[in-house]
Parts: C-alpha cells; sequence; structure tokens
C-alpha cells in the first residue's frame, strides 16, 4: 500500500460508483481514511465495503450530498471519529438533458441542488472544521470540460460546472489564510458506469480525442489524488483539465 496519504481523513461525495469511487479507493490504498459518501445507501455500503477489501479503510456514509444538515452532520461526525479531515472532495454530480426553451423548473432545481448546492454546503462545513487545524485542508469539485464549451441540452449542467470553478477561484480569498486550497478538475469524456451503455462510446470519443481514448475514471483519480497532496500544497484556485486533448482544439473546417 502507498504511504502517500497515511495519517489523512478525506471524504467524498458521490462516490458509490464511477469517478468517486476511483478518487475514493486510490486515496484510501495510499493510507488515508475514507469516508464514502452517495445518495444510494446500498451503493455507498457496497463501495465501501470493497475498498476495505482491498485493505484500505473506507466507511460508507449514505445520504444526499445537496442537504446542509446532512452533510454538517456527516462532517461533525468524522470530526469527531478522526479527530481531523484533511480532504473534501464534492464529487456528486447529475446530468439532466434537456433543450434549453423547454428545459422544467423541477430539473433546473435538482441540478442547482446536487451540483451548486452540494459543492458549496461540503466546501462550507469542511472549511469551517480544516480552519481549526494548523496545517489547513484541501477541497476539489468536480467541474467538466462543458463548463468551458457548449455543449447541445446541457445549459443547466454546464452553467453549474462552470460556476463551481468560480467557486474555487473565490474562495482563495476567505481560505488562504487557514491553509486551505480550493481546486477543481474538469474531466472530458470518461467511461464509467454512467456512459457504458452506449455501444459507441468508445469508438465515438477514440475518433475525435487528440490523445486516442477517452478517459477513464483512473485518469481522473490520478489527477485528484494529486491536487488533494502535499505535492500541490501551492496550488489554489486552479481548474485541471482533463480530456486527452478534446478542448484544446477548434472543429476543424475541413
Ligand atoms: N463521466 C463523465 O464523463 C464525466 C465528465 C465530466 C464530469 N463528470 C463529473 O464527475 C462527477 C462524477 O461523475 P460520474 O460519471 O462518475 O457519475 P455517476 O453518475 O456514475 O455517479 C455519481 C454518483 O453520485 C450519486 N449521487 C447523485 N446525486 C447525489 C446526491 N445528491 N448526494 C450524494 N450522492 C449523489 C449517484 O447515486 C451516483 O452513485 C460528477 O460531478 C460529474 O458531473 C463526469
Amino acid at each position: 500500500m502507498a504511504a502517500g496519504f497515511a495519517g489523512k481523513t478525506a471524504v467524498i461525495t458521490g462516490a458509490g460508483q464511477g469517478i468517486g469511487f476511483e478518487i475514493a479507493r486510490q486515496l484510501a490504498l495510499a493510507g488515508a481514511i475514507v469516508y464514502l459518501n452517495d445518495l444510494d445507501a446500498e451503493l455507498a455500503t457496497v463501495a465501501a465495503a470493497k475498498i476495505t477489501a482491498e485493505g484500505a479503510v473506507c466507511k460508507a456514509v449514505p445520504g444526499d450530498a445537496g442537504d446542509q444538515g446532512f452533510v454538517q452532520q456527516m462532517i461533525q461526525d468524522i470530526g469527531l471519529q478522526q479527530g481531523r479531515l484533511d480532504i473534501a472532495i464534492a464529487n456528486a454530480g447529475i446530468t439532466l438533458f434537456g433543450d434549453f426553451l423547454n428545459y422544467p423548473q423541477t430539473s433546473l432545481y435538482k441540478v442547482l441542488h446536487t451540483n451548486i448546492g452540494g459543492s458549496f454546503i461540503l466546501a462550507q462545513a469542511a472549511a469551517q472544521y480544516m480552519k481549526t487545524q494548523p496545517e489547513g485542508g484541501s477541497i476539489l469539485f468536480m467541474s467538466s470540460v462543458t463548463g468551458h464549451q457548449a455543449h447541445e441540452n446541457l445549459a443547466a449542467y454546464s452553467m453549474t460546472k462552470a460556476a463551481i470553478e468560480m467557486l474555487a477561484k473565490n474562495l482563495v480569498i476567505e481560505l488562504s489564510k487557514y491553509k486551505i486550497t480550493v481546486n477543481a478538475i474538469a474531466p472530458g469524456a470518461t467511461m464509467t458506469e454512467r456512459t457504458a451503455g452506449d455501444p459507441d462510446y468508445l469508438s465515438v470519443w477514440s475518433r475525435i480525442t487528440p490523445l486516442g481514448r477517452p478517459g477513464t475514471a483512473t485518469d481522473m483519480a490520478a489527477a485528484a489524488c494529486f491536487l488533494v497532496s502535499s505535492a500541490a500544497r501551492h496550488i489554489t484556485g486552479q481548474t485541471l483539465v482533463i480530456d486527452g486533448g478534446w478542448s484544446a482544439v477548434s472543429p476543424s473546417p475541413y
């Protein structure tokens, strides 16, 4: 087991599967005590058990990452159990597709609740705890390339991702004095349980991605683990795009 996060305590939301699960797994295998949240209680329990079975420490914390009362309680409990919180990752995010002109208010509020609300609330609760530690802590948000580039039927989702990146920048003002860093990663197309249902996903994204394939959860977790590690202690307010070069290139006219 790698020792990069030995003695550290981490919490990650929406980590029952996909990118969040792999981040939780890599942090735990590198020595962190990981609290794994998911809205789906069974998914959270099974995910934490899988990581524990690999010889790491991971505890399931089912609940709604967009609910302030739940998140505050979760952070308080972690503090009571471990006496510290070093890493908080707001990974929970939902995508509800739909054209702008007919987008239902219910969908809009759901996306705002989880993506923006969940990120803001976790950062706030975690920072309130981390500021009491002389060594501060690391907060990481989960953005998307859609926060930088327009995509059909994703007006609401992409708006939330752009907002999250601005939140990372804005918090530099209030949290730097406590040695708390705040960054984001912006994945491009990534193969997860969510995208596994599309039989053309791999071939389509392999064709249009400069590095020749879509991303994997492992690619995203490696970048996330770097940004919450001590090696990144002088990096804050930044977003790291991980998309195989896809968003660096404009569509060719030929
Ligand atoms: N997969 C991609 O291609 C991709 C690309 C860019 C960004 N992202 C972002 O990465 C993050 C993870 O994406 P993924 O594809 O791995 O997700 P996923 O949909 O596979 O998994 C997300 C998990 O979050 C949980 N969840 C949903 N709402 C929640 C809530 N309110 N509280 C707690 N848990 C909740 C779900 O139950 C699910 O287990 C999201 O923020 C997503 O927007 C994903």
